[in-house]
């Protein structure tokens, strides 16, 4: 079956002085930017408050794909569509009101997603299958750039897959996504993939996209 490759580029580990000068390196090879908030309570690590967010957001020539690594996610999500987010993904673990919160997404205007931990299991969130345009399996502890890919996750990219059937919802992977791991996570069943310090401790960012990108259409499914 032919599918849609897109590729999500991560800036967490780009060199956010110069920011708009690496977004523009990449911009026209990717889907959409990767905008990884954190706020040092849901996972250990801090990176922007949302009106530096926003700044970003507003000034990005293409898309961004916002994943809401924060505890008070219920609140914060939907403010995150509001100004102009392409995607908003919320972590199962950090809401109250998954339901609720995925709606409030998509009533502002953007793509709904639902992430989960490397510990979380996917067939609990089942139910959600129909408020959710992306499903997000994380394939490190999120937290920071750079880890190493966890094999183990594609028996739930696997089984994602398998839950989604033919809806059109997307199916992300994100940590550890290189040239190495980008063919396995594809066959598994994904079919959009971030990629941080593999783009940006590239030579070439842009060429490392479209390999990236080559890489993963290759794979028949
Ligand atoms: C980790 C973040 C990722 C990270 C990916 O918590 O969610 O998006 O930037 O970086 P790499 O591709 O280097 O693993
Ligand atoms: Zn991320």
């Amino acid at each position: 079956m032919a599918r849609e490759i897109r590729i999500t580029p991560s800036i967490l580990n780009a060199d956010l002085n110069n920011l708009e000068y690496e977004i523009s390196r990449i911009a026209s090879h990717s889907d959409l930017i990767h905008l990884d908030i954190m706020d040092n309570i849901f996972v250990p690590n801090f990176t922007f408050d949302f009106e530096y967010a926003n700044k970003i957001i507003t000034s990005c020539p293409i898309g961004i794909d916002a994943h809401l690594m924060v505890a008070d996610v219920d609140l914060i999500a939907p403010a995150y569509a509001e100004i102009g987010c392409a995607s908003v993904t919320i972590h199962a673990e950090a809401s109250a009101n998954i339901a609720s919160t995925l709606r409030n997404i998509r009533n502002a205007g953007a793509r709904a997603g639902l992430g989960v931990k490397p510990q979380t299991a996917i067939d609990a969130y089942a139910s959600f299958i129909d408020s959710v345009d992306m499903f997000l399996i994380m394939t490190v502890e999120p937290g920071f750039g750079g880890q190493k890919f966890m094999h183990e996750m594609m028996a739930k990219v696997r089984r994602t897959r398998q839950l989604i059937g033919d809806r059109p919802i997307w199916l992300q992977v994100d940590g550890g996504v290189s040239l190495d791991t980008i063919v396995e996570a594809s066959e598994a069943g994904a079919d959009v993939f971030v990629a941080g310090s593999a783009v940006f401790n590239a030579q070439d960012p842009a060429a490392m996209i479209d390999s990236l990108r080559n890489l993963a259409t290759s794979v028949t499914y």
